[in-house]
């Protein structure tokens, strides 16, 4: 399949400036992606949960170029600041992109973001970026050219987010995404994500997950890293099966709304991502003591309680505590009085599963 489209070429002359603007969320992956190969395919298949809160707001303003020179003209102010390195990594992006949209090259485009967290938080913001981006220049295919249908839309915003950063492809739909081929789920494929909306348990539809920011420093080994030591890693071929079967797997839980058998499988992923980077050539750890301390109160909670709340990490320390809606109030008090205090600065983002990207109106 190709989304290539050297016909997607403007007429300057007829071209007025205009700006577009969408909310994207983050995601949690609940099976992991973890190794890559080719243009950012992945090596086993995923699933997450759409978040709420954890979001970028862009605004992607246009104009034509007054030189078209070569490659592309974009500049990235974050929080309403220029930023140098977001500018060129976007970029980078977008020309990345020119055989699907020539008519980058043609204009001049000045981008607007902010995240709805701290930036300095240690919560990954390349999925809400990268699929608030690629949501904004799907929506301007369809206003310069011809607008696409619902699913293909996304689908293409989607494909457009994995060349920008993996994980982001499963963030452009509300609810649950897989990504990979998985058996029983129709037309799941490694190019895009596809939506299981439509397969979430209606207590999967409220669930929770709070965000514990156990550190807010910079990771010692990148995502990127580390998916490529995957490729040396000696448990690579047995994780790239079992991450599929999971995925298969989770798809029923998510479906049944079994939340013990959730729970259980999400705490494995995250222990099995983790063990991962341990057994990778060199080894390296990114969690830190207070993200053991606070799993122990977990468990510890959880035996004390019934009550069924787990967790699952992203590449990085920070804690994802992940729960049904009726057991909020006794999780949220727990959170308060027993989980703080191992947190950077008591710092916490108070989230759940979300309804997917939203179009905005642009601020003149
Ligand atoms: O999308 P990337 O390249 O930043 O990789 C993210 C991988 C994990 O967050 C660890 C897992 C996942 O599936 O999101």
């Amino acid at each position: 399949m190709t989304y290539d489209r050297p016909d997607l070429t403007l007429i300057t002359s007829e071209v007025t400036p205009g700006a577009l603007r969408w909310r994207s969320p983050s995601n949690i992956a609940l099976v992991k992606y973890w190794g890559k190969h080719g243009d950012q395919l992945p090596r086993n298949p995923s699933v997450s949960f759409t978040l709420d809160g954890a979001a970028t707001d862009t605004t992607l303003r246009y104009e034509v170029r007054e030189q078209s020179g070569s490659g592309v003209d974009v500049k990235l102010s974050l929080d309403g600041v220029h930023n140098d390195a977001f500018s060129q990594r976007t970029a980078k992006f977008f020309e990345r992109l020119l055989p699907i949209y020539p008519f980058l090259k043609q204009l001049s485009f000045a981008i607007e973001t902010k995240n709805s967290f701290p930036h300095s938080a240690g919560i990954a913001s390349s999925a809400s970026g990268m699929s608030a981006l690629a949501l904004c220049l799907v929506d301007l295919e369809g206003k310069l050219f011809k607008p696409l249908g619902n699913a293909e839309f996304f689908e293409k915003a989607s494909y457009l987010s994995r060349l920008g950063s993996g994980s982001a492809c499963r963030s452009v739909y509300g609810g649950a995404a897989v990504w990979g081929k998985v058996d029983g789920v129709a037309q799941s494929n490694e190019e895009f994500a596809v939506p299981i909306t439509d397969k979430l348990n209606p207590t999967f539809q409220t669930y929770h997950d709070d965000i514990l920011l156990i550190s807010k420093s910079e990771k010692s080994v990148s995502s990127r890293a580390g998916h490529q030591l995957m490729e040396s890693n000696p448990y690579a071929t047995a994780r790239y099966a079992q991450a599929k079967q999971r995925t298969g797997e989770m798809v029923d839980i998510l479906r049944r709304g079994d939340v013990e058998a959730f729970g259980e499988m999400l705490e494995s992923e995250a222990l099995t991502l983790h063990a991962l980077m341990m057994s990778s050539r060199p080894p390296y750890l990114l969690i830190r003591p207070n993200t053991l301390a606070v799993i122990e109160r977990i468990q510890e909670f959880r035996r004390e309680t019934k009550t069924p709340l787990y967790f699952t990490l992203d590449a990085g320390p920070n804690l994802h505590l992940l729960y049904p809606h009726a057991d909020a109030e006794q999780v949220k008090s727990f959170i308060r009085e027993q989980l703080l205090f191992f947190c950077d600065d008591g710092m916490y983002l108070a989230d759940r599963v979300g309804k997917g990207p939203e179009r905005l109106e642009v601020n003149e």
